[in-house]
């Protein structure tokens, strides 16, 4: 059941998604999203420059701006990617006692980690002492060593060693922890909150309430859940802005026959079918029937969930796989692609390399034509365009919740 966006909806949704305090953390110094400079009002108009009140088949695009101007990128970075669950990872990153990664949202700089006694953890990635990076990549560690002098830090980000501080007077290491992020998990999802400066790991039932609101429940039933191992990774940049891919990903399979035509073989496009929930949008096409004894990669239905403002989650026969994608600069980011696969097909290679090579080939052809989009939008002929009302309602759905998120609705 589609659910309209509504302003009730994106308040509570809102209100839903504020911090709740639970346990005294180290006072915080480091840069939060409150704290970042107040944006420009050339990016304010280019906000105003959209109007989501007009109704689909009448409403032009956002204009180009949005898609080039760095103000307005950091003005996402503040009131969109800042605040509120983000997806940032996936469990089996985090599977086992004293895995970490890490990651960079914005000027984020932040580490995810589960401690010897199991709990999840994260942090802002940066030493107390004087800036420096302190974990890089991923992989296991039993403490946090700063690679610059040395201080060394639990998994738990408390401070266990301050290197030749002798004679050093009013400081309590106590009060030199790592400043903690709020992390939570979802199904095979980790989520993190930057606008919090507590951690705790909170109970899946609200957060799936907080990240998905009405869409939660459709996405567990339909088969997003943490039994299906993780298999690869891949990672692109693409050269442009963070929206063009989403854009993309949300044209109700318009450019499928265009760009595809090897995927759009194998799936039914007139089944295609879109709706929409609170920050949820999901897309839905059955896949053309394949032949017996022939794995098929698609299975018989489709379902591609896109949850605002930057994850999405594709689940298709014994697959599932996300794209998270993170803005670098204004016309640049990164699409992260992890690919989960049911447990009975994990030992066939064969099926594994074929499907990821289809899947590499669709990829190649979207990075194409997002590149060549973004061009056009850097272009003094464009200004703004139209929606084609019977597939693209997702994409006007992507616009408006963006619009009230920086409009400061929500
Ligand atoms: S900056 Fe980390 S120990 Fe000096
Ligand atoms: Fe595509």
């Amino acid at each position: 059941m589609a659910i309209a966006q509504s302003a009730a909806a994106v308040s509570s949704a809102a209100r839903a998604s504020r911090p709740r305090p639970t346990r005294a953390a180290p006072r915080r110094i480091a840069a939060s999203a409150s704290s970042v400079a107040p944006p420009e009002p050339a990016a304010r108009r280019l906000v105003a420059a959209f109007d989501p009140a007009v109704p689909l088949a009448s409403a032009v695009t956002p204009p180009s701006g949005w898609y080039t101007d760095p103000d307005f990128l950091r003005l996402e970075l503040d009131r969109v990617f800042l605040r509120g669950w983000q997806a940032v990872g996936h469990i089996w990153q985090v599977k086992n006692p004293n895995d970490y990664f890490t990651g960079r949202l914005g000027n984020v700089e932040f580490v995810i980690c589960r401690d010897a006694n199991g709990e999840l953890h994260a942090f802002h990635n940066v030493c107390r002492h004087h800036a420096s990076l302190l974990a890089c990549g991923s992989g296991q560690k039993t403490c946090f060593q700063c690679p610059y002098h040395g201080w060394t830090y639990g998994l738990d980000g408390v401070l266990l060693k301050a290197t030749r501080i002798s004679g050093i007077k009013n400081f309590n290491k106590n009060d030199f922890g790592l400043i903690p992020i709020k992390v939570a998990t979802w199904g095979p999802f980790v989520l993190a909150k930057f606008d919090s400066g507590f951690s705790q790991e909170t109970a899946d039932n609200t957060v799936g309430d907080e990240w998905l609101g009405s869409a939660s429940d459709l996405l567990s039933r339909n088969g997003i859940d943490t039994s299906l191992p993780h298999i690869y990774r891949r990672e692109y940049i693409i050269e442009c802005n963070w929206k063009v891919f989403c854009d993309n990903y949300l044209d109700g399979g318009y450019h499928v026959p265009y760009a595809h035509g090897t995927l759009a073989s194998g799936l039914q496009l007139q089944s295609y079918e879109t709706h929409t929930y609170e920050r949820v949008s999901v897309q839905r096409c059955e896949s053309v029937q394949a032949e017996q004894n022939d794995f098929d990669r698609l299975g018989t239905k489709a379902i591609y969930a896109f949850v605002y403002p930057n994850f999405m989650i594709n689940r298709y026969g014994p697959w599932m796989d996300t794209n998270l994608v993170v803005p670098l600069d204004a016309t640049r980011c990164k699409v992260i692609f992890d690919y989960f696969l049911d447990k009975s097909l994990t030992d066939d290679q064969n099926f594994i390399e074929s499907s990821l090579k289809d899947s590499e080939q669709v990829q190649m052809e979207d990075i194409a034509l997002c590149k060549g989009v973004q061009r056009g939008l850097e272009s003094p002929a464009y200004s703004v365009g139209r929606y084609a009302p019977s597939v693209e309602m997702a994409m006007h759905h992507f616009h408006c919740l963006l619009h009230a998120n920086l409009s400061g609705d929500w």
